[in-house]
């Protein structure tokens, strides 16, 4: 048994299990003593191929075997130029330029970065609840948790919170919280920022580390609408909904609308580190030539598990899958709450799926961790996420199969007997 306070890892990660991992396959990952345990957490998103799928790991093989580097400053490689081909097509229309770094965190601070000489504006608007990530500019852009921030004030300046359409916190049908988040938002540009000092209002198009809450219908079109009236531009954190995870290559499209500025990591490219943003080749118009940039971004070896990544969602049909797959899951965790008044609530489009516990009327972050452990202990790998870490998130790989939901739901359904 791992002593991890010993094993000299920082202490500064938490760690969901103390499960050495020694490979992985497709939707299982295998301790390091052969125990098998249905991983429906894909690394947080991360995985939507499964784990090693063969045709990355062939990619990524024969690009380490050709050129495992080539810094984009001083050369250009083919891998690259082939992800750019190959993002055009599924990426929404019009967004035909690419940047691209290494993590989620970087690519949000480039997508800023450009919002922000694009405009010639300072300020950024986000969504209350949001996560995007934990670079100093992106901590002071990310509202899910206080552990985030907490000891590490102040923060950048110029970002300001708005709320998340979030029906089910505050208790009110679609409609009415719609309509509540777009007042506020109006609100914050009459009295915090004003429209000509703001660069971008970014979203979650699906929030995710915040609680996994899908959006009202039309509540994206609406700020859209915004956006054009005022001249500001609109960016899409795609990291946790990308490449598929809802049933479309990315969450946004099932609104209709087109970002100026998409940000992507995550499902980019299996697990190995790439992240990028795509955005409307207009906008680089006075993007100062050397003013961002990173050693590592576009990782040939990266962009070639990235390419493979690409194939292998159209060639196994899996942005289908996770539809039909999505809509098990949820069905199955729909019939455990009628039974269960301990889940609150079950939402989620495709394969980014939640419930979320309450006790009350108020949330219930012990029953969510109590379900999330004894899960584990049967093999089931599942993350927690919200605000108050009464929420359940379901991400397996978007290969997974009817039987492995199946047998996913049954884990759970004990679990939430045994505890
Ligand atoms: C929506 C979203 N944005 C940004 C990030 C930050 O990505 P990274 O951890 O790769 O920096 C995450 C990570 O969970 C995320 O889910």
């Amino acid at each position: 048994m791992l002593n991890l306070k010993d094993s000299g890892l920082s202490n500064v990660w938490t760690h969901a299990t103390e499960i050495v991992a020694d490979n992985g396959d497709g939707v299982y990952i295998y301790d390091e003593n052969g125990l098998k345990y249905l991983d429906f957490t894909s690394g947080i998103g991360v995985t939507n191929t499964g784990h090693c799928h063969p045709k990355v790991v062939s990619a990524i093989g024969r690009q380490a075997e050709s050129l495992i580097f080539g810094q984009m400053n001083i050369v250009v490689h083919n891998p690259i130029l082939e992800l750019v081909k190959k993002l055009k097509k599924i990426v929404p229309e019009g967004l035909d330029k690419f940047f691209f770094a290494n993590s989620g965190a970087e690519a949000v601070e480039a997508a800023v970065k450009l919002a922000k000489q694009a405009t010639g504006r300072s300020n950024v608007v986000v969504f209350q609840g949001s996560f995007h990530g934990r670079t100093h500019l992106t901590m002071s852009m990310t509202t899910s948790k206080t552990v985030y921030r907490t000891q590490y004030q102040p923060l950048v300046s110029g970002i300001f919170v708005t709320p998340y359409p979030y029906s089910f916190y505050y208790g009110w049908d679609d409609d009415k919280t719609s309509r509540f988040a777009i007042k506020e938002l109006e609100r914050l540009l009459k009295s915090q920022t004003s429209p000509n000092e703001t660069a971008c209002i970014i979203i979650e198009p699906v929030l995710g580390e915040g609680g996994y809450v899908v959006p009202p219908a039309g509540f994206i079109k609406t700020l859209r609408e915004i956006c054009d009236e005022h001249g500001i531009l609109l960016i899409a954190d795609e990291i946790q909904s990308g490449f598929g995870r809802t049933g479309k290559y990315f969450a946004i499209e099932h609104e209709g609308v087109i970002p100026d500025i998409m940000v992507m990591a995550k499902g980019i490219a299996s697990g190995m580190p790439l992240s990028g943003i795509a955005y409307r080749h207009e906008l680089e118009k006075n993007w100062l030539k050397g003013s961002h940039g990173g050693t590592y971004g576009g990782n040939p070896v990266c962009c070639a598990a990235a390419v493979a990544t690409i194939d292998v969602l159209e060639d196994e049909n899996l942005v289908e899958n996770a539809s039909v797959r999505g809509k098990q899951l949820k069905d199955g965790l729909i019939i455990l709450k009628r039974h269960d008044n301990r889940i609150g609530d079950v939402r989620g489009v495709g394969l980014m799926i939640a419930t979320e516990f309450v006790k009350d009327n108020e949330p219930d972050p012990e029953t969510a961790k109590a379900v999330i452990k004894e899960a584990a202990s049967n093999k089931l790998l599942l993350l927690g996420c919200g605000t108050y870490g009464n929420v359940v998130r379901w991400i397996p790989p978007l290969i997974v199969n009817e039987e492995q939901i199946d047998k996913a739901l049954k884990i759970f359904g004990d679990a939430l007997g045994n505890i």
